[in-house]
């Protein structure tokens, strides 16, 4: 039970009933690096069901795991029936056999705690241990994450298979980390009047008296005023917006809790060589990512495309986010082999498309990406799903592009090992603003994930290299701080933006920044609320737009979309940047940009959503002001530069996602580790790959 108080954000120590609830919202860095030791740098791998096939096919298809260069088998996720066929008798031979198997193709394993498929048995003989949703209905068997994550039965179960798998395989040298859990159950909660009791003893804990909760969420509004802890009900559907915000807390300290119960018990048996990861899910925002990322070795996740093919900004935006988490290496431990089956359409990516979101991950920082899944079984939902080998357990066409990739991953290992992406650049991220612009969006489409893309998309094609951290991250590495929706900036983290600033930084705020305090209370000063005065400016209004209204100045012309605030200096050296043209009468002439030098640094403030092309302009200048220099230096339109640098090293991964093959200019003779040439230019077909090194 911790949380790092050198973070002077709202802090919590709790205890609560029969099981602590853990929370820590704020994140630091530990430089152990994801690669596992004695094992090469970057892997390929695939998720494996040996429980669904008769012992005797095991060896063919490890055998054309290994011809595709396959080192990672990801196992047992679902296996809970397989290895604990009844209560309290488990079997875990088989399971050992097939990591033996794998370990004699030369492959390690990753075992999943099978924590998100409970056995029918026990389902059956302690309901209690399935959720009951928001309409009270209880979850029925034959589907997954159908478990309560916050009954304490049903965590004893977890924590005892987690436990007898960590003494069974805790010191198998052929086991080299965990998965906990898959996909933490897309963070479903149970509403049990025993999940409710936990809630009101969390905020009991937090808040320590009712009168202090009346006033944080000024319960005097609508007469919600409690008087007691247990008249504070579990927000379904639209409620106070403190309450909203911190059940989506409580929801993820319950998750982390439930996933450190699992990961404690590991802890306990396993080798600390063997690391521990859970699977996220991109931008999923049920849980905070940094809360739930802190008990985690390094964080992994699924990188789906579903319908259509990979968006290269929003895939690289979420590789980033997933990098940020921990800041450090991370893996992608699912991806799709060609196609998935739960999209609106299952259509397959085009020829060399897997290839290139293999390379894209290694570019931003996976160490491994593992293909979901090997083979499909014979039954059950995901019949349709894209897999390498087909249900007569040959080769299906795609096997041979994934064995390319093993290939390839071969040859650039020995300079890839030791690197990771370096920035100068850093978005902010922070679900507590996240969720507190979601709950009240004031205009139906304001889509926070697309705002974040926006500024994302200019600002990699000028740096070619950013971090998504959470806003409480240390800053001090880097020249640009960009946070297109902090709507919670409470105190203490006004101070550490405002240190950033002084030192030298230039932090850039969006629409909608500052408005609000850790309990989704509006800040009285207006936007940015704490910054005001330093940015030497505030917002007048903010209005929600029927439609585009013009904006023109130091960028350009252009128009705002969706939203726009109406920004007033009140400083002599604060600047206008961009001004709105006739537009409501409320917002003619009146700025939409302001910057200010502030210490030695400067912080700017961008009250509305632009279009692409003033983006653009204003990343040029963000760039250009902040002094960012790009990584490697200029490529074509399409293509894509990433860069992991280590000691004395830095590999280059290029990948052409236009639809057209492209000839360009390096910015000095390189070698090309894939096609083993060395040249000053390079070629690159659509979907093309290279990685290059500097000529020694
Ligand atoms: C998720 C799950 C897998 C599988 C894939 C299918 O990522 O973790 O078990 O269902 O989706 O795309």
């Amino acid at each position: 039970m911790l949380r790092f108080l050198s973070c002077s954000r709202l802090s919590l120590l709790v205890a609560l009933l029969s099981f602590p609830i853990a929370a820590a919202r704020c994140q630091t860095a530990t430089p152990i690096p994801s690669q596992i030791p004695g094992h090469d740098a970057v892997l390929l791998g695939t998720d494996w069901y040996p429980e669904q096939w008769p012992e005797s096919r095991w060896e063919a298809d490890l055998r054309l795991m290994e011809a595709a260069h396959i080192r990672v088998v990801r196992l047992a996720e679902f296996a809970w029936s397989t290895m604990e066929p009844s209560e309290g008798h488990y079997d875990f031979d088989w399971l050992e056999r097939a990591v033996a198997l794998a370990a004699k193709h030369h492959m390690v394993s990753v075992l999943g705690t099978p924590t998100a498929g409970p056995p029918a048995w026990l389902t059956q003989k302690y309901p209690e241990t399935l959720l009951i949703d928001e309409k009270g209905q209880r979850a029925k068997h034959g589907n997954r994450a159908q478990g309560s994550v916050s009954s304490p039965r049903y965590r004893e179960f977890c924590r005892k298979i987690a436990e007898q798998m960590a003494l069974r395989f805790g010191h198998n040298p052929d086991v080299v980390g965990w998965q906990i859990d898959n996909e933490y159950g897309y963070a479903f909660m149970s509403y049990d009047d025993y999940a409710h009791k936990l809630f009101q003893n969390w905020l009991k804990a937090k808040y320590q008296t009712l009168d202090s909760l009346n006033a944080h969420w000024t319960t005097s509004y609508w007469s919600q005023t409690y008087d007691n802890w247990s008249e504070i009900p579990v927000p379904v559907g639209e409620h106070n917006p403190g309450l909203m915000l911190d059940w989506k807390r409580f929801v993820t300290d319950t998750w982390n809790d439930y996933q450190k119960n699992q990961i404690d018990v590991i802890r306990q048996h396993a080798d600390s060589r063997q690391f521990i990861t859970g699977n996220f899910m991109g931008f999923f925002d049920g849980f905070d990512h940094y809360i739930m990322a802190q008990p985690l070795t390094f964080a992994s996740w699924d990188d789906y495309v579903g319908s259509g093919h990979v968006d290269p900004d929003h895939n690289g935006l979420s590789h980033d986010l997933t990098r940020g988490f921990k800041q450090k290496n991370f893996w992608v431990i699912e991806t799709q082999p060609g196609a998935v089956n739960w999209a609106p359409v299952n259509n397959f990516l085009n020829r060399g498309e897997v290839r290139a979101m293999a390379w894209q991950a290694i570019g931003h920082g996976a160490d491994e990406v593992g293909y979901w899944q090997w083979r499909s079984a014979l039954n059950g939902q995901e019949e349709y799903h894209g897999t390498l080998v087909g249900p007569d357990g040959t080769p299906v066409p795609l096997y041979e592009e994934v064995s390319q990739i093993g290939l390839e991953f071969g040859k650039a290992q020995s300079a890839l090992a030791g690197t990771q992406p370096v920035s100068q650049v850093a978005l902010l991220h922070s679900y507590d603003s996240h969720w507190a612009i979601d709950f009240q969006r004031h205009t139906e489409k304001y889509d926070q994930v697309a705002l974040l893309e926006s500024y994302y998309r200019p600002l990699y094609r000028r740096a070619q290299s950013i971090d998504v951290v959470n806003p409480y991250a240390s800053l001090g590495n880097y020249k640009l701080v960009v946070a297109p929706d902090l709507n919670l900036i409470p105190q203490d983290l006004a101070q550490h933006l405002l240190q950033f600033v002084q030192s030298g930084g230039h932090l850039v705020l969006g629409p909608r920044s500052g408005m609000k305090d850790q309990f989704n209370a509006l800040l009285p000063q207006r936007q940015p609320g704490y910054l005001v005065e330093p940015l030497g400016g505030r917002v007048e209004q903010y209005y929600a737009l029927e439609s585009d209204f013009p904006v023109s100045g130091k960028w350009g012309s252009g128009e705002a979309k969706m939203w726009a605030e109406q920004l007033k200096p009140m400083a002599s050296d604060v600047k206008v940047l961009l001004r709105y043209g006739k537009s409501n009468g409320w917002l003619d002439d009146q700025p939409a940009v302001l910057t200010r030098r502030v210490g030695k640094g400067r912080i700017t403030y961008i009250g509305a959503i632009l279009d692409d092309k003033l983006m653009n302009a204003a990343a040029d200048w963000m760039i250009q002001v902040s002094g960012v220099t790009p990584v490697f230096g200029p490529v074509p339109d399409g293509v894509e530069v990433s860069r992991r640098h280590g000691e004395g090293k830095d590999v280059f991964i290029l990948i052409n996602f236009a639809k057209d093959s492209g000839h360009f200019a390096l910015p000095r003779p390189m070698k090309f580790l894939l096609s083993g040439q060395q040249g000053s230019s390079l070629d690159l077909p659509a979907y093309g790959v290279e990685v290059l090194s500097a000529v020694p």
